[in-house]
């Protein structure tokens, strides 16, 4: 590129001008393309995003069932303590570190997703692996990054081997996640996987009966993707899922 161009646009960056596109990668387009960000103009990620679509299901957060676990006096930070230092399934004993969520307290979208894997549960930290890799680079796709989210897992400890969470599983650690969505209050949810959308929709179907639609946790409304493990696996879940993630991204901005 030319240097007049290069610096215009790092100008215009660095003045939120009209032609800014604060993308740092494609998605879905060159995901796969790795190495340094791009600066050059591109569209941004709502040309073309699809529509809002209809209403799906509607889930009321539970009510009293935090009291009994005596959830409802802590804190972000209380439930994150409260999940290091208890054990509240089988999982528990086995983990190195448990993993309870991170990223921003207020966070207007919170991401959700199965359980840690084997990065996450040796650092604590929650999608910092290879799925975390390629989802940094769908929320950088639109203008997000993670000190702008909250990234949690249904589970908090990982299962062996990354198995799908027992049914029990769930039932005992999701009164943190639903603490977790109380405390933090966010405009959307995005659930990454059918894990976590059975277990935050509370319906045992497929993921694709989740998709392409608009649910709603109480009143707050709840987007599902394919999880970023599975869009590594297969690449062609990757257009399909950026739709979910404008759909995701527009609801954030109305
Ligand atoms: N997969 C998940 O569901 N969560 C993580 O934190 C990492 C991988």
């Amino acid at each position: 590129m030319a240097d007049a161009r290069l610096r215009y646009l790092r100008q215009q960056i660095e003045l939120g001008g009209p032609e800014v596109v604060t993308s740092r990668t494609s998605f879905p387009g060159p995901l796969e393309g790795k190495g340094p960000a791009k600066l050059h103009a591109r569209p941004s990620w709502q040309k073309d995003a699809p529509g809002i679509p209809a209403d799906g299901i509607t889930v009321q957060p539970p009510v009293g069932v935090l009291d009994t676990a005596g959830l409802n006096e802590l804190n972000l930070d209380g439930v994150a303590e409260r999940i290091r230092t208890t054990f509240c399934c089988d999982l528990c004993p086995k983990r190195t570190n448990a993993v309870p969520g991170d990223g921003n307290p207020k966070a207007r979208l919170v991401l959700i997703g199965e359980g840690p894997g084997a990065t996450e549960d040796e650092t604590g930290k929650p999608f910092v692996g290879a799925a975390g890799q390629l989802l940094d680079k769908i929320l950088s796709a639109v203008d997000l990054e993670r000190k702008d989210v909250f990234i949690t897992n249904v589970v908090k400890c990982r299962p062996p081997q990354n198995r799908k969470p027992l049914p029990d599983e769930v039932a005992s650690c999701i009164p943190y996640l639903h603490r977790q969505l109380a405390l933090i209050k966010p405009k959307v949810i995005l659930l990454l996987g059918g894990t976590a959308a059975e277990a935050l929709l509370d319906k045992k179907q497929s993921l694709g009966q989740f998709r392409g639609k608009v649910h709603h946790y109480g009143s707050i409304p709840v987007v599902a993707t394919y999880h970023p493990a599975a869009l590594l696996r297969n690449p062609n879940w990757k257009k399909p899922a950026w739709d979910d993630v404008r759909i995701a991204r527009q609801l954030l901005d109305q």
